[in-house]
């Protein structure tokens, strides 16, 4: 199932003269007289809206304020502009406070964006004049306008089986308002934008797909056949070679069902070779996590089709990478399984030799992610790696722990450092963890090398379980970092700022700003 795409562009002529759809400008809330020298609760227009606004002779933020406009994060009001500009529509978008630098933060103008485009669906075609900073931040407030843009045009095709005439199309056509549209800088921003909102919407698109239309075999013909289109190196292992190739742990958890477990394995060769350093990618792709002998409650159990929400992160980034061609070899590995209770499930108290040929004891099958997880971090160390990123939604205890929006990061301290940089960056926050030595010590089994999860099934500090069982599967030359998603990898709620309802597509913009670092700094 693929959603149709928006298309993005640059545009440098006269906003008021835009013959669009409708034309988005920012307005900022002011607070206290005292602050902004005007009287209190009054708009602040936005820079970039100077000549709708001189169109409109001075009483725009007026009118809007009569229109309820407070300049609150994430506020849309429509005005209808009666000939005074080209557009017959302008939408202010709430920026918040204006911020005491030049321009607001990029991710304050990507949420802003998004939810701009998302508010006028039904219109084809409009333009964005948002506050632009005209110095060295401006590439990253280019770059974040036009993801939030694109993504908040974003929307699951689904399954109906009628036509909506209420629902309203997603915008087609967004236009950037920019000082000069030909600039090199701009004009690369635009287009690293569409590759990443490209895969951003490829991975919601993946997590979104109904769980019985997208099975390993399936998920993985999917990937493989969109990472041959991109030009990238593709290999399938299938349930016979990872039986031949001693894949203990995606055996284990794929043999409950009777849709067969996938590796998949995707190759990112620069040109030259590139900067000399191999970066990995791994996600978690179980299609449908029920549980397994250790079923999970009925409530809630079907946003379990967003298990694979790793998977879908990785192999997206990996399409995003082959368009974008960084100097740095990059390997995606994406593990599939869909865990099933049946007569052929692995169970409590089954010992596993995994890939790596280490024994694990398992106490609850629904720790499945760690089986399918160890095995794809062996084979990508084995294969060579110096920086591995390992991303899945593994453990409730992420959520717990930090939330819905804050992702959990596991690994060689440097490299969680780097990854918390890169989620600031792209607005897909990440925050570092420890991996306590008596949390691994409550992993002792006493049968195998080391217990899926706590030997008594204690469930304190379960996040933390999750990453010491994993750093046992990479080896001692490779720089790693688990990422922990359960919470951000799917939004349940309404749409806000450029999140769409279901998957997030979290942390494909992580990725590829971690992939970028190592290929500009090693
Ligand atoms: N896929 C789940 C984790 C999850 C929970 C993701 C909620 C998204 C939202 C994972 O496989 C799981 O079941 N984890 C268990 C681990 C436990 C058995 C140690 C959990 O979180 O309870
Ligand atoms: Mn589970
Ligand atoms: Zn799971």
């Amino acid at each position: 199932m693929t959603s149709p795409r928006t298309t993005l562009s640059l545009v440098d002529t006269d906003p008021a003269e835009l013959a669009v759809d409708a034309i988005v400008i920012g307005v900022h809330s002011q607070t206290t007289e005292q602050e902004s020298g005007s009287p209190a609760g009054a708009l602040l227009l936005a820079s970039g809206a100077e000549s709708i606004a001189a169109a409109f002779d001075g009483k725009l933020t007026e009118t809007l304020a009569l229109l309820g406009a407070t300049g609150g994060p994430g506020e849309v009001i429509k005005l209808a502009t009666l000939g005074t500009v080209t557009a017959p529509v302008v939408a202010a978008v709430g920026l918040g406070p204006e911020p005491s630098g030049a321009a607001p933060a990029p991710e304050t103008l990507r949420r802003a964006a998004g939810a701009a485009v998302r508010a006028l669906a039904g219109a084809a075609r409009v333009a964005l004049a948002l506050p632009l900073p005209d110095d060295a931040d401006a590439p990253a407030a280019l770059r974040a306008v036009g993801e939030g843009a694109l993504l908040g045009g974003y929307r699951f095709a689904g399954y109906k089986t009628k036509p909506q005439p209420a629902r309203r199309a997603p915008v087609a056509e967004v236009l950037v308002a920019v000082p000069d549209a030909a600039d090199a800088t701009a004009q690369a921003e635009v287009t690293r934008a569409q590759a990443v909102a490209g895969a951003v919407r490829t991975s919601r698109d993946w997590v979104n797909t109904a769980p019985n239309e997208l099975r390993p075999p399936s998920f993985a013909d999917a990937v493989a056949t969109a990472a041959r289109e991109a030009g990238l190196g593709v290999e399938v292992l299938d349930e016979a070679a990872l039986a031949a190739g001693g894949y203990g742990g995606i055996l284990a958890v794929g043999q409950g069902s009777e849709a067969p477990p996938r590796l998949v394995k995707l190759t990112y060769t620069p040109e030259g070779g590139g900067n000399g350093k191999r970066v990995a990618l791994v996600g978690k792709g179980i299609t449908f996590d029920t549980g397994g002998i250790s079923i999970k409650p009925a409530q809630g159990m079907w946003e379990m089709k967003s298990d694979m929400a790793g998977a879908a992160a990785v192999g997206a980034a990996m399409l995003a990478v082959a368009a974008l061609k960084p100097s740095v070899a990059v390997t995606g590995y994406l593990p599939m399984a869909e865990n099933m209770p049946s007569g052929t499930s692995y169970r409590p108290g089954d010992v596993i030799t995994m890939y790596s040929g280490k024994r694990v004891e398992v106490l609850n099958t629904d720790a499945e992610g760690r089986m399918i997880l160890a095995d794809a971090i062996a084979r990508a160390c084995e294969d060579g790696a110096d920086y591995l990123f390992e991303t899945s939604t593994l453990t409730g205890g992420q959520v717990i722990a930090l939330g819905k929006r804050i992702a959990g990061v596991m690994g060689t301290p440097e490299l969680c450092e780097r990854v918390r940089a890169a989620g600031d960056a792209t607005g897909e926050p990440a925050w570092p963890m420890p991996l306590p030595d008596d949390v691994r010590k409550g992993m002792d089994s006493d049968v195998a090398d080391i217990s899926q999860v706590n030997a008594g099934m204690d469930r304190a500090g379960h996040m933390l379980q999750g990453g010491v069982f994993l750093r046992e599967f990479v080896t001692d030359d490779v720089a790693w970092a688990h990422i922990d998603i359960a919470g951000p990898g799917y939004h349940s709620g309404e749409a806000t700022g450029y999140w769409t309802k279901g998957g997030t597509g979290v942390p494909v913009r992580t990725l590829l700003h971690l992939v970028d670092d190592v290929a500009a700094n090693g």
